[in-house]
């Protein structure tokens, strides 16, 4: 019954595609009660609310006051901080990912290719060396940190510093989680701010490639960017494609080992590794749901949503959508006309988009390439306790 479905449960967790198809089919835009936030399932809605940002937002609208209730007081420097691009709307959005949207595009990405490739194969190295290994702290995780660090210009060595911070400050954007958990969220957040204030500092000054040092220049320039937005853009940066990008990884070479078939296509060409990077995410889309805030009262998929109520735009059950996706709980790498949102759409598109999937699509083919006897020695998976991120926090693999 769809009013028992509990969104917090280990069930739901381990496997919640049985719960969207039945969301979808009998009430795709569900008021979950215990949490006072609608759920929306179906392809066409989510993608609706993606689209169309004047009715959903990232603003709490005037006279709405935050679901979360106002910051404990030991957060309120977090106050002074202005939102990031991910959280604030039109015009500011616009102003704010203009300035780095050169950074992200499919050309420019393309110059990492080698550098990835590189550390790729060093990681497999290790791996092969080791035998039996974590497919997560070993393999996928070290990858976009280590590119993302040398983009924006932060020392290889430091991203053991802020990886805990990062998990930290991600878990706490799950509405549904407890009140300890955004704690740590916002300490964590504090941490990585005050991490990049002194690195932004020592970099002051002293020119360079990197896009801290281009940002910088932005800020000299004139009121495009302040202190504030830079020091956000920074965080931003760094935890958008961390957790996202590692479960793609890993998730996906899973999948990839566990679909023998799949995987003897996919070394046809290189074409099919990146066809299959985007099957990959519609199939396990690492981000679940993203939410949204009304922007009024409005009737939406047969609901009533008040103004300032809490939308879930459900990625994970619209890249499951049959109206949309033939056989959509079959993994098909040569998928035609693959619509998979699992980077959202409209304004707030995924800028790391063409990062991520190039990424995705060196390291997976090259981890079964060169180690062809890899396999899985988990039983159970180790899927991490929300229904916001689709993330193995282990994943035990043998080479041998
Ligand atoms: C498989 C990997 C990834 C997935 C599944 C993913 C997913 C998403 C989704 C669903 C959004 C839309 C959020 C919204 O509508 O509020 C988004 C936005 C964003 N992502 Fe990613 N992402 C991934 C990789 C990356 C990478 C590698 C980076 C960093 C370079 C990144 C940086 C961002 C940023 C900055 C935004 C905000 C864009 C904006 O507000 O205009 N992401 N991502």
């Amino acid at each position: 019954m769809i009013s028992t479905i509990d969104i917090q449960s280990s069930d739901f967790y381990r496997d919640p595609y049985p719960f969207y198809e039945m969301l979808r089919r009998e009430d795709p835009v569900h008021h979950v009660t215990q949490l006072d936030v609608w759920l929306v399932t179906r392809y066409d809605l989510v993608a609706e609310v993606f689209s169309d940002y004047r009715r959903f937002g990232k603003a709490w609208p005037e006279g709405v006051a935050p679901y979360n209730g106002p910051r404990p007081a030991e957060f309120a420097a977090l106050d002074d901080i202005p939102a990031d691009m991910l959280d604030s709307d039109p015009p500011d959005h616009t102003r704010l990912r203009r300035l780095v949207s050169k950074a992200f595009t499919p050309k420019a990405v393309e110059q990492q290719r080698d550098r990835i490739l590189a550390l790729v194969d060093r990681l497999i190295d290790a791996m092969l060396d080791k035998g039996e290994f974590d497919l997560v702290e070993d393999f996928a995780v070290p990858i976009p940190v280590r590119i993302i660090s040398h983009i924006l210009g932060v020392p290889e060595t430091d991203y053991v510093q802020f990886q805990n911070w990062t998990v930290d400050f991600v878990r706490s954007f799950d509405v549904t989680q407890s009140a300890e958990v955004k704690n740590r969220g916002m300490a964590a957040h504090l941490k990585l701010l005050n991490y990049f204030d002194e690195l932004v500092a020592e970099r002051r000054g002293r020119g360079g490639d990197d896009l801290i040092s281009r940002l910088l220049e932005v800020e000299d320039q004139g009121d495009t960017l302040s202190h504030g937005d830079l020091l956000a853009m920074c965080v931003l940066m760094l935890f958008g494609g961390y957790e996202t990008t590692f479960s793609l990884i890993s998730n996906g070479t899973r999948l990839m080992l566990g679909h023998p078939e799949q995987r003897d296509l996919m070394r046809t060409g290189p074409h099919l590794a990146r066809a299959a990077c985007e099957e990959l995410v519609r199939y396990e889309s690492p981000v679940q749901r993203i939410g949204y805030i009304a922007q009024h009262d409005m009737s939406f998929g047969g609901a009533e949503i008040p103004k300032g109520g809490v939308v879930l735009a459900c990625i994970g059950a619209a890249n499951r959508d049959p109206a949309i996706f033939s056989d959509p709980n079959v993994l098909d790498i040569t998928r035609a006309n693959n619509k998979q949102i699992a980077f959202g759409r409209g304004v707030h598109y995924c800028i790391g988009a063409p990062l991520a999937i190039l990424e995705a699509s060196i390291a997976i083919p090259r981890a079964l390439e060169r180690m062809p006897d890899l396999h899985i020695v988990d039983t159970e998976l180790d899927w991490a306790a929300t229904s916001a991120h689709r993330r193995l926090q282990s994943l035990t693999a043998r080479s041998r």
